[in-house]
């Protein structure tokens, strides 16, 4: 029997608001991810919404997505946007040259997206193109979509059946500009950010917030450049820098490891590589508090998630993978990270929405499953606009693996939106429970309900045959003498909500 952890939520010390879009999602142009994942067309025999399939939007509406980054990724830095508006017949056909070299017939472009948010109540996030696009392009397209009043390009909007401007809430200047958006270096993308976002203008209320497209992992030299290179003034924006990262179970781009069918070397080498994204949050909060000490722009994680091998029998351009429990803990271990890390990381986008990488849904033409990432993001929905509350562990094990060994429990908690206390536990070892007490400082544990993700096997997934093969089930917390006992099973995600 494992001693018992305790912990204590330090609720007389509340932090920083967790800001509801670190559970922000990304569509892109990529794969199933929209095509079928998503939008299948007026026309459809898949029962739709103006063309978005209604199985898709109502579980999408149940997870209340914060926020929608779109059209890229890489594809952003190829996408035109008057491809994509009018007649959808009269739409061109392009060659969607870095996801599998299939044909973009543009039937999804800024209306079906903008729409989309609308309808699911998401921030919008634009992803602009720096890399073959220019600054008029760019800057017409923020007006086609934000201007009120008689432009041509607003004329051209309504004639294109929407009479008001759309909120616009972010817009990326470029994507990745040190590889698929260019192959830049740093000092030369600072210079184009200079030169494109002076131009991206949109009414004072309806303002987007600007993001310079940062690094990735380990790297700080992007936060730097940026931060000592754009100098924002009345003509010119920044408000968050972007970075990325993804988990792959090697930590290698040839081989990644498979999404199924693992032993415990590539489960424990799969959460040690996710925990690293603490570090590079770190490192590039380090070089923004010496260079942006007043906390005026965001660390936005706009890419994060696991990347596996493609599946047998995919197109391997599609980037469709399976998702099993390790995913959904990876997804809580970021989580509680970006928790911590509330008063810099501002916005988070997994890596993606539908049908590609970590998916939140996946699809087989008229068919769907929740993923169990899913409902690990469905878990943590309180978290949302929270307020980050410290959490002091003492005893806690390490949870071991071939002579490593990484933190045997993770937790967050917060004080939710309604005055809840909010506590999330993951234990990542797969062979041995937690038993965790817990106190409330300036507070007690009297009444509380939890719910629990678990499965028998590592990595325990959904198929259309069996779709709720992995999915959350209720948790009875014993509270008592305003404390509460609770026990993580193996391999588990919990979180538990105290009135
Ligand atoms: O999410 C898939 C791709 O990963 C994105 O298009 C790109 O930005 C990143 O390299």
């Amino acid at each position: 029997q494992a001693a018992e952890i305790e912990l204590v939520i330090e609720a007389d010390t509340p932090g920083a608001t967790i800001h509801k879009n670190v559970y922000g999602q990304f569509v892109e142009h990529l794969g199933r991810g929209i095509y079928e994942g998503i939008w299948v067309g007026e026309g459809s025999d898949i029962p739709n919404t103006h063309g978005y399939r209604n199985d898709v939007l109502a579980a999408l509406k149940e997870l209340q997505v914060p926020l929608l980054r779109w059209p890229g990724g890489c594809f952003a830095d190829q996408y035109h946007w008057r491809d994509g508006i009018g007649p959808r017949a009269e739409r061109p056909r392009r060659v969607n040259t870095n996801w599998g070299g299939v044909i973009e017939d543009n039937a999804f472009g800024t209306h079906e997206f903008l729409n989309l948010a609308e309808l699911l109540g998401a921030d919008a996030y634009v992803n602009g193109n720096l890399g073959t696009g220019s600054p008029r392009e760019m800057a017409e397209w923020v007006e086609y979509i934000t201007a009120d009043g008689g432009s041509t390009l607003a004329e051209l909007r309504r004639r294109n059946g929407r009479a008001e401007p759309w909120r616009l809430h972010y817009f990326a200047i470029g994507n990745e500009a040190w590889g698929c958006g260019g192959n830049m270096r740093p000092a030369y993308y600072v210079d184009l950010y200079n030169r494109y976002a002076s131009f991206v203008k949109a009414p004072e209320d309806n303002q987007p917030r600007m993001i310079a497209s940062g690094g990735h992992g380990e790297m700080t030299e992007w936060t730097e450049a940026i931060t000592s290179g754009v100098k924002p003034n009345w003509s010119l924006r920044l408000d968050g820098i972007s970075h990325h990262y993804y988990t792959r179970p090697t930590g290698e781009w040839e081989t990644k490891g498979p999404a199924l069918g693992f032993d415990e070397a590539a489960w424990f080498a799969t959460l040690r590589q996710t925990l690293q994204i603490e570090d590079y949050i770190a490192a590039n909060k380090a070089v923004l508090a010496r260079n942006d000490p007043d906390g005026k722009y965001g660390f936005y994680l706009d890419e994060w998630g696991t990347w596996y091998d493609p599946e047998e029998g995919e197109n391997p351009g599609f980037l469709f993978q399976q998702n099993s429990l390790r995913d959904a803990i990876v997804a809580a271990l970021n989580f509680n990270i970006f928790h911590e890390h509330a008063d810099r990381v501002h916005m988070a986008v997994i890596a993606q929405m539908v049908n590609v990488l970590q998916a939140m849904i996946l699809t087989d033409k008229e068919k769907m499953l929740l993923t169990p990432t899913y409902h690990a993001f469905h878990l943590y929905r309180p978290f949302q606009g929270a307020t980050a509350l410290p959490v002091r562990l003492s005893n806690a094990p390490d949870y071991r693996h071939g002579g490593d060994a990484i933190p045997g429990l993770s937790a967050s908690a917060a004080r939710d939106t309604s005055g809840n206390l909010q506590l999330a536990l993951v234990n990542p070892d797969p062979n041995t429970a937690r038993q965790v007490r817990v106190s409330v400082q300036g507070g007690e544990a009297t009444r509380a309900r939890g719910r629990v993700l678990t499965a028998r096997a590592m990595d325990a997934h959904n198929t259309f045959g069996q779709p709720e093969a992995v999915r959350p089930g209720d948790y009875a917390v014993d509270a008592q003498d305003g404390e509460m006992k609770l026990e993580l099973p193996p391999k588990s995600v919990m979180v538990v909500m105290m009135e």
